[in-house]
């Protein structure tokens, strides 16, 4: 069986005690770290960059995922791998050039994967899903926490594992935005391998619990 892994986004944690926050994801055994880059014209929001990636790096042993939902990825990977990404993800809608990126991606020694907009169909990626480490279904549009989770995105991540399946490809499929406990299980039943969540488990007044619940629920 395919792994199933957690990866709570620190884009609703509380960045006055980041290292703590941390802390509680950990106990909960969360598999990954994921990391939501925002420059304000991608997305119409903004984050933080490189030097707090490198922070979180210094506070955790865990991968980190980052996220790229900037114009022009290309210039800032290798800042964000210097930083201590393990996995980079870049946007299918911004990148033109998606099969040099993936290699570059690679050849620096991180995971290279590719975010697609709830709008962006599946079929975009078949050129390139056999050099891809990780794609990212995108299940709210990009630049905030705490949206709706769009329900179209199951069957897109249902027809990513098809073709994986077919083609015998090791692609991770993650998803990102909208997961909680009412729909996590369905979504792992898809195909899902990783899956992020920000504020269930951040805005939750137990960290650690919410974490663990989400954690049970996709090994059902
Ligand atoms: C949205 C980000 C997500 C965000 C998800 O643009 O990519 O990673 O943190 O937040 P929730 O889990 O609250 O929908
Ligand atoms: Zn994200």
């Amino acid at each position: 069986a395919k792994k199933k892994l957690l990866a709570p986004s620190i884009l609703s944690a509380d960045f006055t005690n980041l290292s703590q926050q941390i802390r509680y994801v950990e106990l909960a055994n969360a598999d990954i770290i994921h990391c939501d880059i925002m420059d304000g014209h991608f997305v119409p929001n903004f984050t933080f960059g490189p030097m707090v990636v490198e922070a979180v790096n210094r506070i955790t042993n865990l991968p980190l995922d980052v996220h790229l939902m900037i114009k022009n990825p290309d210039n800032l990977i290798d800042k964000f791998i210097d930083a201590g990404a393990d996995f980079i993800t870049v946007h299918q809608e911004e990148v033109v050039h998606l099969h040099r990126t993936i290699e570059y991606i690679k050849s620096k020694g991180a995971k290279a994967g590719v975010a697609l907009n709830p709008s962006t169909p599946v079929d975009t990626l078949q050129e390139v899903l056999e050099y891809l480490d990780m794609v990212l279904i995108m299940s709210v549009n990009p630049g905030f926490g705490g949206q709706k989770f769009i329900e179209r995105s199951i069957d897109k991540i249902a027809a990513l594992d098809r073709i994986r399946n077919e083609k015998n490809y090791d692609f991770l499929i993650e998803v990102d935005g909208g997961i909680y406990n009412g729909n996590i299980e369905r979504i792992s039943k898809a195909g899902c391998n990783v899956f992020v969540a920000g504020s269930t488990i951040f805005c939750s007044d137990n960290i650690t619990a919410a974490a663990v619940e989400l954690k049970n629920l996709i090994n059902k």
